[in-house]
């Protein structure tokens, strides 16, 4: 069983440069589905999820050439299969972002139920709702643990769909089904994350007719069929913060090269509270922690242009080390306090009421044996080992290599004293 061992590291310092993000290139991958021309997506990220992704449209019968590093090129002349593959499905929540491209393009989609996750049940109910407002058919297989999507014989119709939340994934599904739709969406209590915004930029280079994308409103003019294009992915701004975070942790000193400063707003914000320098300079965002009195602070997640949900937990393993009591409340998903276990593990000494830690900070953590619970509690267990006395041995890394490209690579750059073995 693959694992990351880190040894407090001192303070880091040096630059890292951010990949593409691993939340935008997934869904404009699926959104290749919707043309039979050739889709170039530059800026690709080398990670796990985004093999799944390549397999899923491979599946569905795309043509993928990623034979240049860091260039995806796509082409589906016809659409062979609309069932998605149920391992698949389980390996990536994301292949639910087929559904409504398949639905556009080929009338129909039959979907694996994703499974909930350790972080929430993770339901698709808004995206059903979508589709069914398109004027799809959406029969529930529960038997068989599936969904059949089904458009109308003259295809999609466009209509008025309010999200009851600013669910990311079913924005962009319902985006993309909207795209080919016989006359005009709205999409009310949009979700209006940076992915969004970048989703819409690539599906209006290949013909759609999308306004307002990255408002809590967007309107899609369907069109009869979409064109190839060359589109590059957006920086990935939860990665941002977490290499921000490496430096406020190990009060260190980093230039986080090739971010968007506009994406990472909160995150800036926060660590100004907690006296931790940040500039935004031409070369990138520089963070410094060095010599600071650090003050502690509390955190909210909520939808963007909130606190991002995905910097809750490596946020949390920060504000261990710093004196004085924080709140940190999760509002995003039910079940997003995994790591506090794990950070307990390591003596944090944390406390859980609901949706709300209470972190009592000042902590001199102790090196263990953890577990990365999700994606984003993987980078915050290797963040705690950086700063932890003795050696920390981080298990269930697949987690991490989903969505950080070459994450331990990264962290040796800057210093760190980490590695990662593939066997006990
Ligand atoms: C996307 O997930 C991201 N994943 C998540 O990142 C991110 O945490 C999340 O957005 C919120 O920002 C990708 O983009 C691949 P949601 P998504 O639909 O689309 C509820 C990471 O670590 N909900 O905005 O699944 C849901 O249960 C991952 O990179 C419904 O109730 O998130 C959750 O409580 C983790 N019904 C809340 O909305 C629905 O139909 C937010 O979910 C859909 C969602």
């Amino acid at each position: 069983m693959a694992k990351i061992l880190v040894n407090s590291s001192g303070p880091l310092h040096g630059e890292v440069a951010i990949s593409g993000a691993k939340n935008s290139v997934l869904p404009l991958l699926a959104a290749t589905l919707l043309t039979e021309e050739t889709c170039v997506i530059e800026d690709t990220p080398d990670l796990v999820d985004v093999a799944v992704m390549k397999k899923m449209l491979t599946n569905y019968g795309a043509q993928i050439d990623d034979s240049e590093q860091g260039i995806i090129k796509v082409s589906v002349p016809e659409i062979v299969s609309c069932e998605g593959d149920a391992e698949l499905v389980q390996e990536m929540r994301a292949s639910v972002f087929t559904m409504g491209p398949l639905l556009a393009r080929a009338g129909k989609v039959i979907m694996p139920m994703p499974g909930g996750c350790t972080i929430g049940k993770r339901p698709i109910d808004l995206h059903l709702k979508g589709f069914r407002a398109l004027g799809a058919d959406v029969v529930e297989d529960l038997e068989n643990e599936r969904v059949i999507v089904t458009a109308g014989e003259n295809g999609l119709n466009g209509d008025v769909i309010y999200l009851d939340f600013p669910s990311v994934g079913a924005t962009e599904n319902i985006l993309m089904a909207a795209t080919l739709a016989n006359g005009t969406t709205i999409i009310e209590n949009a979700a209006k994350e940076p992915e969004i915004i970048d989703l819409a930029n690539l599906l209006n280079k290949m013909g759609a007719r999308i306004k307002y994308a990255g408002t809590d409103m967007i309107r899609i003019e369907g069109v009869d069929r979409l064109t190839g294009c060359i589109h590059a992915v957006i920086p990935d701004r939860i990665e941002t913060g977490t290499f921000m975070l490496a430096a406020a942790i190990t009060r260190g000193d980093i230039l986080v090269k090739n971010a968007l400063p506009g994406h990472v707003r909160p995150i800036i914000a926060k660590l100004k509270e907690c006296n931790v320098g940040v500039d935004v300079t031409p070369e990138g965002i520089y963070v410094d922690a060095r010599d600071r009195e650090l003050i502690a602070t509390d955190i909210k997640t909520l939808p963007y242009p909130g606190f991002p949900t995905d910097i809750q937990s490596p946020f949390m393993a920060f504000l261990t080390t710093v004196k004085g009591r924080s709140i940190v409340r999760e509002t995003v998903f039910e079940n997003r306090f995994m790591h506090v276990v794990e950070l307990n593990r390591m003596g944090a000494d944390i406390s859980t009421e609901n949706r709300e830690a209470i972190v009592p900070g000042g902590k001199k953590l102790k090196g263990a044996k953890v577990r990365a619970t999700d994606l984003r509690a993987g980078a915050a267990m290797v963040l705690a080992g950086l700063v932890a006395t003795g050696t920390t041995e981080v298990s269930e890394i697949h987690h991490i290599e989903r969505g950080y490209e070459h994450f331990v690579n990264k962290f040796k750059g800057l210093g760190a004293d980490i590695m990662k073995i593939e066997h006990d």
